[in-house]
């Protein structure tokens, strides 16, 4: 798939957004190693806290679904204003949650920004050295 395919399928999922409050619809896809697709979008609560980003939900489907390497991540803010690109990236908490399980040679797709590595995501992020 290209990476406009992908952007597409980032697109359908933040259709199944559920955002009330913010009226602010994200959908993510994580694409596996293997090739295999893991939607996610945004799901908030009258708690407002308790609300989940769509990176990582499509990231969290992958893992529960046993699959732990992502290659790429593609997002997308349906109602991002593309003149102000600030308003089209991840949080910050999603970076560091990508940063965990995406490949070293992973990319991240972000609709009406462009290509990423990791490194430029999320410089410096959180690695725990190794147990005992
Ligand atoms: N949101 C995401 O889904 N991903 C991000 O990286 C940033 C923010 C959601 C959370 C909330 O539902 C809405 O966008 C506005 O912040």
């Amino acid at each position: 798939m290209t990476d406009e395919e992908y952007l597409q399928k980032a697109r359908d999922a933040a259709r199944n957004a559920y955002c009330p409050y913010s009226d602010f619809p994200v959908g993510a896809v994580a694409v596996a190693e293997d090739g295999e697709l893991y939607f996610g979008c945004n799901v908030e609560n009258a708690s407002y806290g308790l609300t989940i980003c769509a990176e990582r939900a499509a990231i969290f489907n992958a893992v529960s679904a046993g699959n732990k390497k992502i290659k790429l991540l593609a997002t997308t803010c349906l109602k991002g204003d593309k003149s102000l690109p600030n308003s089209l990236m991840s949080c910050g908490a999603c970076r560091q949650v990508i940063s965990e399980f995406l490949t070293n040679d992973g990319r991240i797709l972000v609709d009406g920004v462009g290509v990423f590595t990791m490194e430029e995501y999320l410089p410096l992020a959180l690695k725990l050295p190794a147990k005992g």
